[in-house]
């Protein structure tokens, strides 16, 4: 049997991820026969989902700088608290959203200095790392489309900014080997194609 894996989806909001995640899960319990841990950044732990209130509340104005170390926080306790355990267990990990998303929110659409990003995070957030990153790849307007009305902070902000978290996902892809780049047009199924293989030939 193969052993456990941790695989990231990352990408805009409205792209597919939580789809594609639960496609892949289904996917990954039938190929091992283990129940797979699926998790969402940020949230997942009981810290998580207080900051993931926090971050995304319309009533605060909290700047890149803040954002960071809060996203940051969360990742670091979900990595200890729930994956590391359920690799060791040995059970395949699907989590939505990761280092990607803070490069392109925090740094390349918010501006924030990219060494500071990357340092935060390697310093506190990158114990296990992903076997797998697939950054589901959508033009602005069909993820604006998908996605529906704003409900959030971070969704709220104007279109100028959701186009440069498109363009850093794909900044961030062209830079890390290990990050696929996958075309998240078309219907579910398809998509899930993509995934399937981005993922195998990424273990
Ligand atoms: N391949 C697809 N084609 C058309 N619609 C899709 C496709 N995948 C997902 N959707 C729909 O688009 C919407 C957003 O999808 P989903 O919730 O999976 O995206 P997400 O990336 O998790 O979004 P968020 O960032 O807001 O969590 C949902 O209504 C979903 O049903
Ligand atoms: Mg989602």
């Amino acid at each position: 049997m193969t052993r456990a894996s941790f695989v990231v989806l990352d990408g805009a909001d409205g792209c597919g991820k939580s789809t594609q995640a639960r496609l892949l899960v289904d996917r990954m319990r039938l190929e091992r026969g283990i129940e797979p841990l699926h998790v969402r950044e940020p949230g997942s732990t009981q810290l998580g989902e207080r900051l993931r209130a926090i971050l995304f509340d319309r009533a605060l104005d909290l700047s890149p700088r803040v954002e960071l170390l809060l996203f940051a926080a969360a990742r670091a306790q979900l990595l200890s608290e729930l994956v590391a355990p359920a690799l060791a267990a040995g059970r395949d990990v699907v989590c939505e959203r990761f280092h990607p998303s803070t490069f392109a929110y925090q740094s390349v659409a918010g501006g924030l200095d990219e060494e500071l990003v990357m340092r935060t995070l390697l310093e506190h957030a990158n114990k296990p790392e992903p076997d797998a990153l697939i950054v589901l790849d959508l033009p602005l307007e069909l993820a604006l489309a998908r996605r529906g009305e704003a409900s959030d902070r971070i969704e709220a902000k104007d279109e100028a900014y959701h186009g440069r978290v498109v363009e850093g996902y794909r900044i961030w892809s062209r830079r890390h080997a290990r990050t696929r780049l996958v075309d998240a047009t078309g219907d579910p199924a398809s998509v899930h194609a993509r995934v399937w293989e981005a993922v195998r030939r990424a273990r």
